[in-house]
């Protein structure tokens, strides 16, 4: 999705509680995400779960793939980057382009018929994403057969925060 009418001197999206993504180009960020900001709201979750380099990350409906992008870079984890509606192809492009391709893997695949092993991940993150798929009683139950004992499930979805 591409955001018109923005100059680069007009685009701030500098927020002092996610200084990792601080560092990424902002243009960048507005031009490829497809609702909220994915780099806020994985860096958010990730605060509350523990990653470590190498791990096994699941970035369900990844969309065009910066959160997964994100992970690589800031936790050095590998990523499983897999959306329905936005091509392998044009992510792995996405993937080489940061330089994150031997560690972030584009996959075609339906939230409702995954195709992993069960307990495979260290961890499931999803971004913006679980609302298309999630509501359903029994998805939760489903989902979690992918993880690890022990292992995370970080969901991010849109809302109202009260200050
Ligand atoms: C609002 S976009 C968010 C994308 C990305 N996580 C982000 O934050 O930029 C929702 C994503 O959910 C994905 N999605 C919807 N239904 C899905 C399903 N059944 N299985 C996998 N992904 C799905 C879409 O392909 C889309 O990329």
């Amino acid at each position: 999705m591409k955001m018109a009418n923005y100059t680069d001197q007009d685009i701030t999206l500098r927020n002092e509680s996610f200084p990792r993504s601080n560092s990424y180009d902002p243009k960048w960020i507005i031009d490829n995400q497809m609702g909220l900001n994915p780099l806020w709201l994985t860096e958010w979750v990730c605060e509350k779960i523990s990653l470590a380099p190498g791990m096994r990350v699941l970035d369900l409906g990844c969309g065009k793939g910066l959160s997964s992008i994100f992970l690589a870079k800031e936790y050095n984890v590998q990523v499983w980057a897999a959306d329905l509606w936005i091509k392998p192809t044009e992510n792995y492009d996405r993937f080489r382009q940061a330089d994150v391709h031997d560690q972030v893997f584009p996959i075609h695949a339906d939230a409702r018929s995954l195709p992993f092993a069960d307990e495979y991940f260290d961890a499931i993150l999803c971004t913006d994403a679980y609302i298309y798929f999630g509501t359903d009683d029994l998805y939760l139950d489903y989902l979690h057969h992918f993880v690890k004992s022990g292992g995370w499930i970080g969901i991010t979805v849109p809302g109202f925060m009260r200050r």
